[in-house]
C-alpha cells in the first residue's frame, strides 16, 4: 500500500474508532464517518446500517480513467477492512463539488432499490443509487428529535418536506395533525411510503400536499398551525414554480407568511444550508428567534457543518 493510501487508512480508522464508540452508546446505525477529512481523499462516507454510501467529490485529480478506478478500488478495499461492510454494500456516487443548484434533485439513476433503515424506533426508506441524496438527511438527527418531543396534540406543517423524516418523527408522537409540503411528487410519495412503513398513514388527519411552498403560504388562514418545520433548499426554481426561491433574499416573507398561519404561542423550526445566510431578524415577526445551529449538530457533524438552524417562538 502506498503511503497516501496508508494516511487514508489510519485516519479513517481513527474517526471510524471514535464515531462507532458514540454511535453505538446512543444506539445510533446510521451516521456520517468520514467527511473531506484528508484534502486527497474527498469523500463523504456514510453507514447506513450494513451499508456504505461513499460519494466521491468530484476535482482535478491528474489521473487516468484507469488510474483513477484503481485508486477507487483501493479506498473501498480500506473502507471494507475497517467498517463493518461488504465489497457489494458499497454504494459509490460521484458528486460535483458545486452541483449545478437547479438541478441537485434531480435521478442520477433508476435502479429504484430502496431498502428500510431504523432512526430513533422508526424506520425510513433509503435509496443509495438513484438520487444525490439518500433519503435520510443525518444531520438533522436531534432537530427531528426535538419535533418529536413538542408534536403531541399539535398541527403540524412540514415545508420542503423532502421525504418527509420530520413528518414522521411529528405523527409517531400523536400529532393531531400533520401536512407534509414539497414540490417534488416523486419525494411526496416517498413521504407518504415513510409514514406507511412506520403503520402512521392516516388519511383522516395527515395530508400530502404537491404544492409550491410560496403559493401554497399565501393561501392560509391565521392560526392553522401550532408547529412549523421549514427546511428550504437555497435555490429552486420549476416550471411550477410563479418565481424562483432565493433563501437569501426570501427568507422574510416566506418566514413571516408561516407566522402568519401559526398560532399565537406556536413554535417554527427554520432550516437552511447556505453556508453564507445571514438572518434578517429585525424584519421577522416572530416574538423570539434563537439560533440552535450548535444544538441540533450532531456528534458525527461537530465541527463540518455549514448549515443555519433556528427556532422562532410566535
Ligand atoms: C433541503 S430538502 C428538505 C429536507 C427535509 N426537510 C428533510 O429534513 O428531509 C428541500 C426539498 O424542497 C423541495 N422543494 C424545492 N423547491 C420547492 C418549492 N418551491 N416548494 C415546495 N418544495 C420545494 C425539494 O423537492 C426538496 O424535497
Amino acid at each position: 500500500m502506498n503511503e497516501k493510501l496508508v494516511m487514508f487508512q489510519n485516519r479513517l480508522h481513527k474517526v471510524y474508532k471514535h464515531k462507532s464508540k458514540q454511535a453505538n452508546r446512543q444506539n445510533i446505525t446510521c451516521y456520517r464517518v468520514y467527511d473531506h477529512d484528508l484534502p486527497e481523499f474527498p469523500f463523504c462516507i456514510e453507514l447506513y446500517d450494513d451499508k456504505v454510501y461513499l460519494a466521491e467529490y468530484l476535482r482535478r485529480h491528474g489521473m487516468t480513467d484507469e488510474e483513477h478506478e484503481q485508486w477507487l478500488e483501493e479506498c473501498v478495499a480500506v473502507i471494507c477492512a475497517l467498517l463493518p461492510v461488504a465489497d457489494a454494500n458499497v454504494y459509490i456516487k460521484q458528486r460535483k463539488r458545486k452541483a449545478n443548484r437547479l438541478d441537485q434533485y434531480e435521478k442520477t439513476d433508476t435502479k429504484a432499490e430502496y431498502f428500510s433503515v431504523a432512526e430513533q424506533g422508526l424506520q425510513f426508506l433509503v435509496n443509495l443509487t438513484d438520487y444525490l441524496d439518500t433519503g435520510l438527511f443525518l444531520d438533522h438527527r436531534i432537530t427531528r428529535q426535538m419535533v418529536r418531543n413538542e408534536s403531541k396534540g399539535k398541527r403540524i406543517l412540514n415545508l420542503f418536506a423532502y421525504t418527509g423524516s420530520f413528518s414522521v418523527y411529528a405523527a409517531a408522537e400523536d400529532a393531531l395533525s400533520v401536512t407534509t409540503v414539497d414540490l417534488s411528487k416523486n419525494y411526496l410519495n416517498w413521504a407518504e411510503q415513510n409514514m406507511e412503513l412506520n403503520a402512521l398513514k392516516d388519511d383522516s388527519k395527515h395530508y400530502f400536499i404537491h404544492a409550491d411552498v410560496k403559493q401554497y403560504l399565501k393561501t392560509l388562514p391565521p392560526n392553522s398551525f401550532d408547529l412549523v418545520v421549514i427546511d428550504p433548499p437555497t435555490f429552486s426554481n420549476s416550471k411550477r414554480m410563479k418565481d424562483f426561491l432565493d433563501i437569501q433574499r426570501d427568507h422574510v416573507e416566506l418566514l413571516n407568511d408561516v407566522i402568519a398561519a401559526t398560532t399565537t404561542g406556536g413554535t417554527i423550526y427554520f432550516s437552511t444550508n447556505f453556508s453564507k445566510f445571514v438572518i434578517d431578524a429585525t424584519a421577522i415577526k416572530a416574538t423570539t428567534i434563537k439560533n440552535i445551529t450548535r444544538a441540533t449538530t450532531p456528534f458525527d457533524f461537530e465541527g463540518k457543518l455549514k448549515r443555519w438552524c433556528y427556532k422562532l417562538n410566535i
